[in-house]
């Protein structure tokens, strides 16, 4: 059943339409039957302009860990609410959140802010060709680092072809970046050392997302890169948009044991708020401040950089974060949903897989027995998908049709009601695979 809406959230739907192209400000066109407008969150909740609730596992599309409005994030905005919005020049909340990050994550010494996590990734690719002094990148096929030109290469949906070719992953992008751009399957160790064998002399740098989209690194594979880009000293950077702060303190790096030269951080370290970073090793950050051979720094600058706001948002949420228990609460509920889930498939006799880690989970309907890399996703059925999802919509339940993210505020209660949620929405999809009978 179509979601009713009265004239008020119509009436925003409609402006939506007519002001935005397609609708959507891009981070994807509210469905028509089931689609609503956001007007305020809560905890765990997110809430339409007519009160009604919806218990959410997109959370900002990660940034909300601690749940929506948590008081003493609140708190740090509103204090420094009082003392200015932004200054442009260094700020005491932005040097003591770079202080926090480099506490925390392995591979940083130093930090540069930047407002997005894409332009985080863009940076860290800038200094990398700096720093080598060449201007390929590696990336892996089906991985995500934002939406500037050099990340949207052989994105999800892409045509797929023969590695290490890239194909540009949107309208726009020029021809000629598909010529310094390689790619190589994430979670196959022997065909990414093949590619690496053969290029090592041309490339600039290895960029990986460590858990690329929801995809687990298979053992031995981050090590492997990370063996790989040592032996021809190419700067490995990890991108930790997604995974700085939620796998563990210190991301993924700390949580699978690998540490790249370089990442960048994004979401979470902002609190909310337009906030990210590139981090990274003395020597790697060096290009920002020693020219080149041409007598050139790394040119970085934004407005917003650094903003006190944010980083005082940011700082909050890592003291709650640094709490005794998060990440065991983090991964246990993640561990829970993925078994819910799992347990859900097997009761309705619906052929999926449960993939993710830590409090990330993602539901591929497929034949499989397991799923490891970006070309194992291609045959997701994303018409059971689709019923699924829109069931969950009907059902109060908010998540991306994707991953699913866990804040520390979802409660016990709320993993119950999810349960019941995704057991009403795989009845749906079952009930669609054998034509309604
Ligand atoms: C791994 C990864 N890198 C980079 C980005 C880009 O971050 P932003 O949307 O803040 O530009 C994202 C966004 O989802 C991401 O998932």
């Amino acid at each position: 059943m179509p979601l009713s809406r009265n004239r008020h959230h119509q009436a925003l739907v409609d402006k939506a339409q007519q002001y935005f192209p397609g609708g959507s400000n891009g981070n994807g066109p509210l469905s028509p039957e089931h689609g609503f407008v956001i007007a305020s969150g809560q905890g765990a909740h997110v809430y339409d302009p007519e009160g009604r609730a919806w218990l959410d596992y997109l959370l900002g599309s990660g940034p909300m860990i601690l749940g929506h409005g948590h008081p003493e994030v609140v708190e740090a905005v509103r204090e420094q609410l009082d003392k200015g919005t932004t200054f442009f020049f260094l700020n005491d909340k932005a040097i003591e959140l770079a202080e926090a990050i480099v506490e925390a994550m392995p591979c940083a010494e130093q930090v540069r802010y930047t407002s997005t996590g894409s332009e985080a990734t863009f940076f860290a690719l800038r200094l990398a060709r700096a720093y080598r002094g060449r201007d390929k990148i590696l990336k892996f096929e089906g991985g995500y680092h934002g939406s500037h030109d050099y990340a949207m290469m052989s994105t999800e949906g892409t045509p797929i072809r023969p590695y290490p070719q890239p194909r540009r992953g949107s309208a726009g992008i020029p021809k000629s970046l598909e010529n310094e751009v390689l790619i190589a399957p994430f979670n196959d160790l022997e065909q990414t050392t093949a590619i690496i064998e053969a290029h090592h002399d041309e490339l600039a740098a290895v960029i990986v997302e460590p858990f690329q989209r929801a995809l687990t690194p298979v053992a031995g594979f981050l090590q492997g890169v990370r063996a790989l880009t040592d032996k021809y000293g190419l700067p490995l950077i990890f991108d930790e948009v997604v995974t700085g702060f939620r796998f563990a303190y210190g991301g993924a790096q700390e949580h699978y044991g690998v540490t790249p030269d370089l990442a960048s951080v994004g979401k979470i370290v902002g609190g909310g708020y337009p906030l990210a970073a590139v981090v990274g090793k003395k020597e790697f950050m060096a290009p920002f401040v020693t020219p080149d051979a041409d007598g050139m720094v790394v040119g970085q600058v934004g407005t917003l950089n650094g903003n006190p706001i944010a980083a005082a948002a940011g700082l909050a949420t890592l003291r709650v974060l640094r709490q005794p228990g998060s990440y065991e609460r983090l991964h246990a509920v993640g561990q829970q949903v993925r078994e819910q889930l799992t347990a859900t498939l097997r009761e309705h006799g619906v052929a999926g897989q449960v993939i993710g880690d830590g409090p990330i989970f993602q539901l591929i309907f497929n034949e499989r027995d397991s799923v490891h890399t970006y070309r194992d996703t291609l045959d997701h059925d994303t018409d059971k998908n689709r019923i699924f999802h829109d069931a969950l919509l009907q059902n109060g339940i908010l998540k991306s049709a994707s991953k699913g993210y866990i804040s520390l505020v979802h409660s016990d209660e709320d993993l119950e009601e999810t349960a019941q949620v995704f057991d009403k929405a795989m009845a749906e999809v079952a009930k669609a695979s054998t034509g309604g009978q």
